[in-house]
């Protein structure tokens, strides 16, 4: 994972994003969230294939861009403004270790886990019986017990593919609610 900041403190597609992106193009149903959505990259992927893609970011400066390309763009964390349910919900998760959220399109706070946690139980809530996760962490986090801890939640978990970079690996799991 890339931290490219602009002087408007968002999340520029990265390898990462791409990565993701290359998974996702087939996917296809009613109604697709992308949580954290950044420049809105990944929610624009799916427009083809949904029949309403609804964008979410922490970060205004970055809703202000995706908005350019994508209608339904809400500021609000994870998918707490929502109150419809969705097919699919993607993120690609702020997952660095951290004590702190100094750079939110990074920082995931201890062990990596604690936002993407708190995004993935705001998925839960808005996801259809059989509704689908797909999100990305990495090797730098503590990714077997998010796996695990997705379970808790009531997911049935897999990692669907893999990539190699130079200082980590990425990972990306598909849970099943
Ligand atoms: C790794 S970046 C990914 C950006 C974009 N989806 C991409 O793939 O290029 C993580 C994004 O999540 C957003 N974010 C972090 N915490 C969030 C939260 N609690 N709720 C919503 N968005 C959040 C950040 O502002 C950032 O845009």
């Amino acid at each position: 994972m890339q931290n490219k900041l602009t002087k408007t403190e968002h999340y520029s597609p990265a390898e990462d994003t791409i990565f993701f992106a290359n998974y996702i193009e087939h996917e296809k149903g009613n109604n697709a969230l992308d949580i954290g959505t950044g420049s809105g990259y990944l929610a624009k992927v799916l427009l083809p294939n949904f029949d309403h893609v609804v964008a979410t970011d922490i970060s205004y400066d970055s809703i202000k861009i995706a908005h350019t390309i994508i209608e339904d763009c809400i500021c609000c964390n994870a998918a707490d403004a929502l109150c419809i349910d969705f097919d699919l919900v993607i993120c690609n998760m702020p997952y660095l270790p951290s004590d702190k959220i100094a750079d939110a399109t990074v920082d995931g706070l201890h062990e990596g886990l604690e936002v993407p946690l708190r995004i993935i139980k705001a998925a839960k809530n808005v996801l259809k019986k059989n509704g689908k996760m797909i999100f990305l962490t990495s090797s730098l986090a503590n990714y077997e017990k998010l796996l695990k801890l997705t379970e808790s939640l009531g997911f049935q978990v897999k990692i669907v593919a893999t990539k190699k970079m130079f200082f980590e690996e990425l990972i990306l799991v598909e849970a099943i609610k």
